[in-house]
């Protein structure tokens, strides 16, 4: 088969992460013949159980996540064959002479760490992979979010894995990267001149973000609460659109060249001020409410909840990139759980002719949308206007989209899901979709001014009904400055 090859390692091979994405990913990189025939996988984890037990596991997990029609038994026969297991305790330095020991007879294969466990854990792996021996010059290591809880607590974690492994074999993943949409962010802005030449403060009037979830805290509560809605969703995914859809032209494509670009838009976002806080930030909660027609509980009353608790499960706030290219333009975002549905999407927001004559009451239609949709349905709108058609409308105009929709304009692809391109980019050993150490730091730096004034002024978050868009205060934050949260498609 085709493919490069390497070995995973994946610590946490029973957790959550591996049995609902790492697994599925790699499965549909074997069905398209992408990992190559000496590919293996080790699988680590703390519990004792048998290699079959491991794969009768992995097994249940692809038939719980993979869509039946996807799942056919010759590829998933050979994905099996590709799997060993190792009980192991991470913390420990004993255990892991066996996986210098799984590695004997690799030959050039590189070693691929993936590292599906909580971040607390990073540092002793590394080491204690180092130091037993396992690692060689070309092992490369990916770590998933959230790297620490502030900016202290990631740049540790961040030393801790750069004593063993350097910048350039260190694949800190935020998954957003690998969403097929957003990577067309770059296509979009730097292969059409028709945007290229309109994307500044001159043609754009504001930019819009949601990343709603219909989903609550699902059993996670002990992790969300220590986080939030601004730690856990903002910091990382949000900020990252942030970047691609704010940053410069890169002189190419590669990793460095784009994250030089990144860097630069988190260095520009404004800061908060004491009086923006009050206006243009606005923190929710959620209390029971419904969803999808069913009851649901408010956050606070979920299982394992802490009854006093004060964490945001909903953010919105305008934020500002300070630059030449982006001075004055607004950047609404929004994101929070238990909302009506899940829907993911930016909206670009040009601005208006600078001479209108057209019908009066049609001036608020006067300006071109371009809709970004990550999820559900990815694709691409622009809205124009064109004339309404009818002998009796003379120039009256009717809004409606240029639409490139994914599913049907390449209904033959199915589109990928965003640890299978990530996943890929790592065997390939490609990092530009993979988050540069300073981007983390500079992305916490900007969060923890948030979080610190937050904390100095002590406020309870707004309550939200579950199944509802967020605190009333999230719609007049757009609304003082005479806009309106964009809703339809
Ligand atoms: C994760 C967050 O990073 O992203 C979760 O920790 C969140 O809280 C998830 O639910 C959302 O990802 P997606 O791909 O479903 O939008």
């Amino acid at each position: 088969a085709a493919g490069t090859e390497v070995d995973f390692v994946l610590f946490g091979a029973l957790g959550d992460l591996s049995q609902r994405k790492l697994y599925p990913a790699l499965y549909h990189l074997e069905r398209e013949n992408l990992l190559a025939t000496s590919t293996r996988l080790l699988g680590v984890a703390r519990q004792d159980e048998s290699l079959d037990g491991f794969k009768s596991r992995v097994e249940s997990a692809l038939k719980q996540y993979v869509p039946g029609e996807e799942l056919d038994r010759a590829s998933l026969k050979r994905f099996l064959t590709r799997l060993d297991y190792r009980c192991l305790d991470a913390t420990q330095p004993e255990g892991y002479a066996e996986i210098r020991e799984w590695r004997q007879g690799a030959g050039e294969r590189p070693m691929v760490i993936y590292l599906a466990v909580g971040a607390s854990l990073y540092g002793d792996i590394c080491r204690y992979l180092q130091d037993s021996g396992s690692l060689d010059e070309r092992s490369r290591v990916v770590v998933e979010k959230p790297i620490g809880y502030d900016l202290e607590s990631s740049a540790e974690i961040n030393d801790a894995i750069g004593a063993v492994f350097p910048e350039s074999r260190i694949y800190r993943i935020d998954h957003y990267l690998g969403k097929e949409t957003v990577q067309n962010l770059i296509a979009l802005r730097f292969a059409n001149p028709l945007f290229g030449t309109q994307w500044n403060q001159s043609h754009i009037s504001h930019v819009e973000i949601t990343v709603a979830e219909k989903v609550g805290i699902e059993g996670r509560w002990g992790y969300f609460d220590q986080a939030g809605q601004l730690r856990d969703m903002v910091q990382n995914h949000l900020l990252q659109l942030i970047c691609l859809i704010a940053m410069d032209p890169p002189a190419n494509l590669d990793a460095d060249a784009i994250r030089d670009e990144k860097v630069k838009v988190l260095k520009a976002l404004k800061p908060f001020t004491d009086d923006m806080l009050g206006r243009d930030v606005v923190r929710g909660q959620y209390i029971a409410g419904t969803s999808d027609g069913v009851n649901v509980p408010g956050y606070l009353e979920e299982p394992d909840a802490n009854t006093e608790s004060h964490t945001e499960t909903f953010v919105a706030m305008k934020a500002e990139v300070s630059n030449w290219r982006w001075a004055g333009v607004p950047f609404y975002l929004r994101t929070g759980k238990r909302m009506p549905e899940k829907l993911s999407q930016i909206v670009i927001h040009f601005r208006q002719q600078p001479h209108y004559i057209f019908d009066p009451d049609q001036r608020a239609l006067a300006a071109n949308k371009l809709v970004i949709r990550l999820q559900p349905d990815e694709g691409i709108a622009l809205q124009v206007l064109t004339k309404d058609s009818g002998l009796d409308k003379g120039m009256r105009l009717r809004p409606g989209p240029l639409h490139l929709d994914f599913n049907s304009a390449f209904s033959k692809t199915r589109i990928p899901d965003a640890y299978e391109r990530l996943l890929l980019e790592v065997m390939k050993g490609q990092q530009y979709l993979f988050v540069r150490r300073d981007e983390v730091e500079h992305a916490w730096k900007w969060c923890d001014s948030l979080i610190n004034a937050w904390r100095e002024r002590d406020e309870l978050p707004r309550r939200y009904p579950a199944g509802s868009w967020g605190p009333v205060a999230s719609i007049a934050m757009i609304t003082q400055d005479g806009r309106s949260w964009y809703e339809d498609y």
